[in-house]
Protein backbone atom coordinates (compact mmCIF):
# COMPACT_ATOMS: atom_id res chain seq x y z
CA UNK A 1 0.00 0.00 0.00
CA UNK A 2 1.80 3.73 -0.79
CA UNK A 3 2.65 5.47 2.37
CA UNK A 4 -0.21 8.14 1.65
CA UNK A 5 0.95 10.11 4.90
CA UNK A 6 3.99 10.84 2.71
CA UNK A 7 2.51 11.29 -0.06
CA UNK A 8 0.17 14.04 1.27
CA UNK A 9 2.47 16.04 2.45
CA UNK A 10 4.92 16.03 -0.21
CA UNK A 11 1.94 16.71 -2.70
CA UNK A 12 1.38 19.76 -0.04
CA UNK A 13 4.89 21.44 -0.29
CA UNK A 14 5.04 20.85 -4.43
CA UNK A 15 1.53 22.57 -4.91
CA UNK A 16 1.54 25.19 -2.05
CA UNK A 17 3.69 27.64 -4.59
CA UNK A 18 0.46 27.33 -7.28
CA UNK A 19 -1.88 28.72 -4.74
CA UNK A 20 -0.64 32.04 -6.50
CA UNK A 21 -1.97 30.76 -10.14
CA UNK A 22 -5.70 31.21 -10.93
CA UNK A 23 -8.35 33.52 -9.31
CA UNK A 24 -10.69 33.09 -6.42
CA UNK A 25 -14.07 33.28 -8.06
CA UNK A 26 -15.58 36.85 -7.28
CA UNK A 27 -18.96 36.32 -9.43
CA UNK A 28 -21.13 35.43 -6.28
CA UNK A 29 -19.08 37.83 -4.42
CA UNK A 30 -18.93 35.99 -0.89
CA UNK A 31 -16.76 33.60 -2.44
CA UNK A 32 -13.79 36.21 -3.01
CA UNK A 33 -13.74 36.68 1.02
CA UNK A 34 -11.64 33.34 0.58
CA UNK A 35 -8.14 33.93 1.04
CA UNK A 36 -5.67 31.90 -2.03
CA UNK A 37 -3.15 31.02 0.82
CA UNK A 38 -5.36 28.02 1.69
CA UNK A 39 -4.92 24.42 0.54
CA UNK A 40 -6.17 21.29 2.23
CA UNK A 41 -6.49 17.89 0.87
CA UNK A 42 -8.06 14.56 2.35
CA UNK A 43 -7.84 11.53 1.51
CA UNK A 44 -10.02 8.89 3.11
CA UNK A 45 -9.57 4.76 2.44
CA UNK A 46 -12.55 2.31 1.98
CA UNK A 47 -11.15 0.54 5.23
CA UNK A 48 -11.55 3.86 7.08
CA UNK A 49 -8.10 5.40 7.46
CA UNK A 50 -8.27 8.76 7.12
CA UNK A 51 -5.06 10.89 6.18
CA UNK A 52 -5.37 14.96 5.87
CA UNK A 53 -2.72 17.58 5.03
CA UNK A 54 -2.75 21.49 5.62
CA UNK A 55 -6.36 22.97 5.79
CA UNK A 56 -8.29 19.68 5.44
CA UNK A 57 -10.81 20.58 8.53
CA UNK A 58 -11.68 24.34 7.24
CA UNK A 59 -14.62 24.58 5.45
CA UNK A 60 -15.36 26.41 2.33
CA UNK A 61 -18.39 26.64 -0.36
CA UNK A 62 -18.94 23.44 -2.19
CA UNK A 63 -20.83 25.18 -4.61
CA UNK A 64 -21.22 22.65 -7.59
CA UNK A 65 -19.98 19.40 -5.85
CA UNK A 66 -23.14 20.09 -4.14
CA UNK A 67 -24.32 18.81 -7.49
CA UNK A 68 -23.36 15.21 -6.91
CA UNK A 69 -25.62 14.93 -3.54
CA UNK A 70 -28.63 16.53 -5.07
CA UNK A 71 -28.33 13.64 -8.31
CA UNK A 72 -27.64 10.79 -5.93
CA UNK A 73 -30.96 11.80 -4.14
CA UNK A 74 -32.84 12.39 -7.17
CA UNK A 75 -31.55 9.09 -8.38
CA UNK A 76 -32.63 7.29 -5.20
CA UNK A 77 -36.48 8.66 -5.79
CA UNK A 78 -37.02 8.96 -9.67
CA UNK A 79 -34.16 6.29 -10.96
CA UNK A 80 -33.26 6.38 -14.89
CA UNK A 81 -36.53 8.59 -14.92
CA UNK A 82 -34.54 11.45 -14.55
CA UNK A 83 -32.51 11.19 -17.97
CA UNK A 84 -35.90 11.39 -19.95
CA UNK A 85 -35.24 15.40 -18.59
CA UNK A 86 -31.15 15.78 -19.03
CA UNK A 87 -28.50 13.81 -20.81
CA UNK A 88 -26.20 12.30 -19.89
CA UNK A 89 -22.89 13.76 -22.49
CA UNK A 90 -19.67 15.99 -21.88
CA UNK A 91 -20.95 19.38 -22.60
CA UNK A 92 -17.52 20.78 -23.62
CA UNK A 93 -19.13 24.19 -23.04
CA UNK A 94 -18.58 26.41 -19.76
CA UNK A 95 -20.67 25.63 -16.80
CA UNK A 96 -23.04 28.37 -17.82
CA UNK A 97 -23.59 28.20 -21.01
CA UNK A 98 -26.80 29.61 -22.59
CA UNK A 99 -26.43 28.36 -26.15
CA UNK A 100 -26.20 25.12 -25.74
CA UNK A 101 -29.05 24.76 -24.14
CA UNK A 102 -31.17 26.69 -26.70
CA UNK A 103 -29.51 24.62 -29.37
CA UNK A 104 -30.47 21.34 -27.48
CA UNK A 105 -33.76 22.99 -26.83
CA UNK A 106 -34.12 22.99 -23.02
CA UNK A 107 -32.62 19.48 -22.55
CA UNK A 108 -29.50 20.09 -20.46
CA UNK A 109 -26.40 17.69 -21.82
CA UNK A 110 -25.95 16.48 -18.60
CA UNK A 111 -26.61 17.53 -14.80
CA UNK A 112 -23.66 18.55 -13.81
CA UNK A 113 -24.05 21.82 -15.97
CA UNK A 114 -26.12 24.74 -14.33
CA UNK A 115 -28.81 24.08 -16.64
CA UNK A 116 -28.65 20.36 -16.17
CA UNK A 117 -28.03 20.83 -12.32
CA UNK A 118 -31.63 23.05 -12.19
CA UNK A 119 -33.85 20.21 -13.95
CA UNK A 120 -32.39 18.05 -10.86
CA UNK A 121 -33.42 20.44 -7.78
CA UNK A 122 -36.40 20.82 -10.10
CA UNK A 123 -37.33 16.90 -9.76
CA UNK A 124 -36.07 16.83 -6.17
CA UNK A 125 -38.62 19.49 -4.90
CA UNK A 126 -41.55 17.75 -7.02
CA UNK A 127 -40.60 14.68 -4.88
CA UNK A 128 -39.83 16.26 -1.46
CA UNK A 129 -42.23 18.65 0.70
CA UNK A 130 -39.11 19.84 2.44
CA UNK A 131 -36.00 19.22 0.15
CA UNK A 132 -33.71 21.71 1.53
CA UNK A 133 -34.21 20.14 4.85
CA UNK A 134 -33.65 16.80 3.23
CA UNK A 135 -30.41 17.80 1.36
CA UNK A 136 -28.89 19.05 4.53
CA UNK A 137 -30.22 15.10 6.45
CA UNK A 138 -28.35 13.78 3.49
CA UNK A 139 -25.39 15.47 3.55
CA UNK A 140 -25.18 15.34 7.16
CA UNK A 141 -25.93 11.60 7.39
CA UNK A 142 -23.08 10.84 4.41
CA UNK A 143 -20.32 12.80 5.58
CA UNK A 144 -20.76 12.05 9.16
CA UNK A 145 -21.09 15.47 10.24
CA UNK A 146 -24.08 16.90 12.39
CA UNK A 147 -22.35 20.16 12.10
CA UNK A 148 -22.45 20.78 8.22
CA UNK A 149 -24.75 24.41 7.33
CA UNK A 150 -25.91 26.32 4.59
CA UNK A 151 -23.62 29.64 4.07
CA UNK A 152 -26.19 31.95 3.94
CA UNK A 153 -23.99 34.57 3.21
CA UNK A 154 -23.13 32.77 0.21
CA UNK A 155 -26.53 31.71 -0.94
CA UNK A 156 -27.62 35.64 -0.47
CA UNK A 157 -25.19 36.86 -2.58
CA UNK A 158 -25.69 34.36 -5.55
CA UNK A 159 -29.13 34.79 -5.32
CA UNK A 160 -28.71 38.67 -5.84
CA UNK A 161 -25.84 38.27 -8.55
CA UNK A 162 -27.45 34.66 -10.38
CA UNK A 163 -28.59 36.42 -13.47
CA UNK A 164 -27.39 33.85 -16.00
CA UNK A 165 -28.46 31.07 -13.58
CA UNK A 166 -31.80 33.07 -13.76
CA UNK A 167 -31.66 33.34 -17.65
CA UNK A 168 -31.11 29.45 -17.52
CA UNK A 169 -34.09 28.34 -15.37
CA UNK A 170 -36.63 30.57 -17.44
CA UNK A 171 -35.03 28.95 -20.58
CA UNK A 172 -35.81 25.94 -19.18
CA UNK A 173 -39.38 27.29 -17.60
CA UNK A 174 -40.02 28.65 -21.44
CA UNK A 175 -39.44 24.55 -23.26
CA UNK A 176 -41.56 22.98 -20.34
CA UNK A 177 -38.38 21.28 -18.81
CA UNK A 178 -39.16 22.90 -15.15
CA UNK A 179 -41.99 21.79 -12.82
CA UNK A 180 -42.16 24.15 -9.96
CA UNK A 181 -41.92 27.78 -10.08
CA UNK A 182 -38.25 29.54 -11.33
CA UNK A 183 -37.96 31.04 -8.24
CA UNK A 184 -38.23 28.56 -6.26
CA UNK A 185 -35.66 25.80 -7.99
CA UNK A 186 -33.25 28.87 -8.49
CA UNK A 187 -33.89 29.37 -4.71
CA UNK A 188 -33.03 25.48 -3.59
CA UNK A 189 -30.33 25.47 -6.30
CA UNK A 190 -28.32 28.57 -4.73
CA UNK A 191 -29.29 26.73 -0.77
CA UNK A 192 -27.70 23.51 -1.41
CA UNK A 193 -24.50 25.30 -3.79
CA UNK A 194 -24.00 27.48 -0.51
CA UNK A 195 -22.92 24.15 1.65
CA UNK A 196 -20.11 24.81 3.38
CA UNK A 197 -17.82 21.97 4.14
CA UNK A 198 -14.36 20.33 4.71
CA UNK A 199 -12.19 18.17 2.21
CA UNK A 200 -12.43 15.59 5.46
CA UNK A 201 -16.20 16.11 5.50
CA UNK A 202 -16.14 15.59 1.55
CA UNK A 203 -13.36 12.79 1.70
CA UNK A 204 -16.30 10.72 3.85
CA UNK A 205 -19.26 12.18 2.03
CA UNK A 206 -17.60 10.61 -0.97
CA UNK A 207 -17.07 7.06 0.27
CA UNK A 208 -20.05 5.41 -0.88
CA UNK A 209 -19.26 5.94 -4.66
CA UNK A 210 -15.63 4.23 -3.98
CA UNK A 211 -17.41 1.60 -2.35
CA UNK A 212 -19.91 0.38 -4.81
CA UNK A 213 -23.04 2.22 -2.86
CA UNK A 214 -22.07 1.58 0.50
CA UNK A 215 -21.46 4.16 2.52
CA UNK A 216 -18.98 2.37 4.94
CA UNK A 217 -18.04 -1.36 4.77
CA UNK A 218 -21.31 -2.80 6.67
CA UNK A 219 -22.97 0.45 6.40
CA UNK A 220 -26.36 1.27 4.40
CA UNK A 221 -26.67 1.48 0.46
CA UNK A 222 -27.32 4.71 -1.02
CA UNK A 223 -27.60 3.37 -4.71
CA UNK A 224 -27.07 -0.09 -6.18
CA UNK A 225 -23.28 -1.08 -7.85
CA UNK A 226 -24.83 0.18 -11.29
CA UNK A 227 -26.16 3.39 -9.86
CA UNK A 228 -23.09 3.91 -8.27
CA UNK A 229 -20.95 2.85 -11.60
CA UNK A 230 -23.20 4.97 -13.55
CA UNK A 231 -22.90 8.37 -10.89
CA UNK A 232 -18.94 7.47 -11.36
CA UNK A 233 -19.03 7.82 -14.95
CA UNK A 234 -21.19 11.20 -15.50
CA UNK A 235 -18.29 12.17 -12.97
CA UNK A 236 -15.67 11.33 -15.35
CA UNK A 237 -17.50 12.34 -18.63
CA UNK A 238 -19.32 15.90 -17.02
CA UNK A 239 -17.59 16.51 -14.15
CA UNK A 240 -15.24 19.37 -14.93
CA UNK A 241 -17.40 20.77 -17.98
CA UNK A 242 -15.03 22.09 -20.68
CA UNK A 243 -11.82 20.82 -18.97
CA UNK A 244 -13.45 16.90 -18.12
CA UNK A 245 -10.75 15.99 -21.17
CA UNK A 246 -8.16 17.42 -19.48
CA UNK A 247 -8.93 16.60 -15.80
CA UNK A 248 -9.40 12.21 -17.05
CA UNK A 249 -5.94 12.90 -19.17
CA UNK A 250 -3.89 14.29 -15.98
CA UNK A 251 -6.06 12.54 -13.04
CA UNK A 252 -7.74 9.67 -14.11
CA UNK A 253 -10.46 9.59 -11.72
CA UNK A 254 -14.13 10.21 -11.50
CA UNK A 255 -14.51 13.78 -9.65
CA UNK A 256 -16.82 16.87 -9.53
CA UNK A 257 -15.13 20.57 -9.15
CA UNK A 258 -16.60 23.68 -7.50
CA UNK A 259 -15.75 27.27 -8.38
CA UNK A 260 -15.48 27.65 -4.65
CA UNK A 261 -12.08 25.60 -5.40
CA UNK A 262 -13.04 22.58 -3.85
CA UNK A 263 -12.74 18.75 -5.71
CA UNK A 264 -13.71 15.49 -4.91
CA UNK A 265 -12.83 12.62 -6.37
CA UNK A 266 -13.12 8.79 -6.03
CA UNK A 267 -10.66 5.69 -6.94
CA UNK A 268 -13.76 2.85 -6.40
CA UNK A 269 -12.21 -0.15 -4.36
CA UNK A 270 -9.56 2.20 -2.67
CA UNK A 271 -10.34 5.54 -1.83
CA UNK A 272 -12.03 8.84 -2.05
CA UNK A 273 -10.20 11.89 -1.92
CA UNK A 274 -11.14 15.91 -1.75
CA UNK A 275 -9.33 18.84 -1.92
CA UNK A 276 -9.52 22.72 -1.64
CA UNK A 277 -7.55 25.71 -3.25
CA UNK A 278 -10.21 28.80 -3.74
CA UNK A 279 -8.39 29.99 -6.79
CA UNK A 280 -9.30 28.77 -9.76
CA UNK A 281 -8.72 28.65 -13.56
CA UNK A 282 -11.30 30.13 -16.59
CA UNK A 283 -12.77 26.91 -16.84
CA UNK A 284 -13.98 26.96 -12.88
CA UNK A 285 -11.63 24.36 -11.55
CA UNK A 286 -8.58 24.99 -9.13
CA UNK A 287 -5.12 25.30 -10.05
CA UNK A 288 -3.75 23.56 -7.05
CA UNK A 289 -6.38 21.04 -6.52
CA UNK A 290 -5.95 19.85 -10.09
CA UNK A 291 -2.17 19.01 -9.87
CA UNK A 292 -2.57 18.20 -6.35
CA UNK A 293 -5.07 15.19 -7.78
CA UNK A 294 -2.75 14.57 -10.71
CA UNK A 295 0.65 14.30 -8.27
CA UNK A 296 -1.83 12.01 -6.01
CA UNK A 297 -2.35 9.60 -8.89
CA UNK A 298 1.51 9.94 -10.48
CA UNK A 299 2.72 8.99 -6.89
CA UNK A 300 0.47 6.38 -5.61
CA UNK A 301 0.38 4.74 -9.04
CA UNK A 302 -3.40 4.17 -8.44
CA UNK A 303 -5.86 5.16 -11.02
CA UNK A 304 -9.12 4.36 -13.09
CA UNK A 305 -7.03 3.47 -16.01
O1 LIG B 1 -24.32 28.33 -10.31
C1 LIG B 1 -23.18 28.73 -10.10
O2 LIG B 1 -22.60 29.47 -10.87
C2 LIG B 1 -22.50 28.27 -8.82
N1 LIG B 1 -23.45 28.18 -7.75
C3 LIG B 1 -21.85 26.93 -9.00
C4 LIG B 1 -20.91 26.86 -10.19
C5 LIG B 1 -19.78 25.93 -10.01
O3 LIG B 1 -19.36 25.62 -8.91
C6 LIG B 1 -19.09 25.49 -11.25
N2 LIG B 1 -17.97 24.62 -10.93
N3 LIG B 1 -16.86 24.59 -11.11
Amino acid sequence: MPDYAAILKEIAEVVRPLTAEGKVADYIPELARFSRDKFGMALYTTDGQMYTVGDAGERFSIQSISKVFTLVMTIRLVGEALFSRVGKEPSGNPFNSLVQLEYEKGIPRNPFINAGALVVTDELLSHTPDAMGDVLDFVRKISGSPTVQYDLAVAASERSNGFTNAALANFLKANHNLKNGVEEVLEAYFYHCSLAMSCEDLARAFQFLANHGVMEQGGPRLLSESQAKRLNAIMLSCGFYDEAGEFAFRVGLPGKSGVGGGIAAVLPGKWSVAVWSPAINRQGNSVAGMKALELLTTLTGESIF
